[in-house]
């Protein structure tokens, strides 16, 4: 279950926030509106493929950046243990260009059964392509001519050089949806096959993700409250949790975020915080700085049990008393904060999450006025380096 708050530490309450007509029109206008259905495209496939990859390498690599890595990445942190990866371990690559890291992953994965998943919807991104290269050489090098069988590509349907070489190699495919886009992905093959292939039930993610989307108020509030604090000046939102399994769900949120609605000079920036250590440091400029900034706490309880005998509490309630205090310290130097409330870290609730805020972003994106489906600051940057580096020393 989760709880909304957007009374008691907000000075704004909003009085009429339906935001129908606004759905309405986005479902009508919009190509790219496909993940709003929900579909359970390849879902079989996806499983069975899933349980063939378990039963058969120690390491899932998934190569992939932005959209195409990080909803996945967002479900597996949030739902594993912090000092036991799932069996088998899915890691990430092709997110940057560091030397360190790819010599690094290739010395783990030498004496390791190994299966990977490149995941790439234009299927020429700078990034993957580098990682996937050097993977690929790795791969023919271990298994011969049974590297085909150990790679699953997941791409655009009709074009991109990735599709090609699937085709060609015979590698196991998987479509990015025509009308879905990376950060709006991770209900698709792009998020599903890792997450199942980690052990997570994809089911209960959609179930959530279904609840959500039937029931649309606390959404509608949530994106109209933020768009009025923007309007007043509060440029800035920080996604702060207090479960550090969530890091890289806040680092999902920016980017959903921040791709979709950070255009035409406009936007609100999206930021993170992992309390309470970073009380210890943001805390400061939250509680006293510039005044530009709100608060959605994603708060969620834990189902471990550990007894302060000294404060006759556990310590689940003395990291709850801790965000409602910071809210309260917050509140009174005039940042407000809406907290958004898991009983526990599911998949359930992850699903909801999921809809919650893809919705949310999409709304407010259309509130702002802008076309939240595109990244074109991105092919801005993508188009320079791939000229540069053709460029002669
Ligand atoms: O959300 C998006 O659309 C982007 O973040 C993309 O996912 C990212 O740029 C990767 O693109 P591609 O999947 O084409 O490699």
């Amino acid at each position: 279950m989760i709880t909304f708050d957007f009374q008691k530490y907000q000075y704004k309450k909003l009085e009429q926030y339906n935001l129908d007509d606004i759905k309405e029109r986005f479902l009508k206008d919009n190509n790219m509106s496909g993940w709003y259905r929900l579909e359970r495209t390849d879902f079989d496939r996806i499983l069975d493929t899933a349980s063939y990859i378990r039963a058969n390498c120690d390491v899932f690599l998934v190569i992939g950046i932005g959209g195409s890595y990080m909803g996945a990445k967002a479900v597996i942190d949030a739902m594993s243990s912090y000092f036991s990866p799932s069996k088998p371990e899915v890691v990430f690559a092709g997110y940057q260009l560091s030397s360190d890291y790819l010599t690094d992953l290739l010395d783990y994965l030498q004496d390791k059964e190994v299966m990977v998943n490149v995941i790439s919807k234009s299927g020429t991104t700078l990034e993957p392509a580098i990682a996937f290269d050097e993977i690929l050489t790795f791969m023919n090098k271990k298994y011969g001519e049974k590297a085909s069988s150990r790679i699953f590509v997941t791409t655009d349907e009709h074009t991109g050089t990735l599709l090609e070489l699937a085709k060609e190699k015979n590698y196991t495919r998987f479509v990015v949806p025509d009308d879905i886009g990376g950060r709006f992905s991770v209900l698709t093959p792009v998020g599903l096959l890792p997450i199942a292939v980690a052990g997570l039930d994809i089911e209960e993610l959609f179930y959530g993700a279904e609840i959500a989307k039937s029931n649309l108020k606390d959404c509608y509030y949530y994106s109209l409250l933020r768009h009025e604090l923007y309007e007043e000046g509060k440029v800035v939102e920080s996604f702060d949790i207090y479960e550090p399994k969530l890091a890289s769900f806040a680092e999902w949120l920016k980017q959903l975020f921040g791709e979709s609605q950070g255009k035409e000079g406009k936007g609100i920036l999206p930021v993170s915080t992992i309390n309470t250590r970073d009380l210890h440091s943001l805390g400061q400029y939250y509680q006293e700085g510039k005044d530009i900034l709100f608060s959605t706490v994603l708060f969620a309880h834990s189902n471990a049990t550990i007894s302060l005998n000294q404060y006759q509490k556990t310590l689940d309630e003395v990291n709850e008393i801790a965000m409602e205090s910071v809210a309260q310290a917050h509140f009174e130097g005039h940042l407000p904060s809406s907290i958004i409330c898991m009983d526990e870290i599911s998949m359930k609730n992850l699903g909801y999450l999921i809809f919650f805020f893809e919705m949310s972003a999409m709304l407010g994106g259309y509130l702002l006025n802008i076309p939240y489906y595109d990244q074109p600051g991105v092919n801005g940057y993508k188009d320079i380096l791939h000229r540069r580096i053709k460029e002669d020393k």
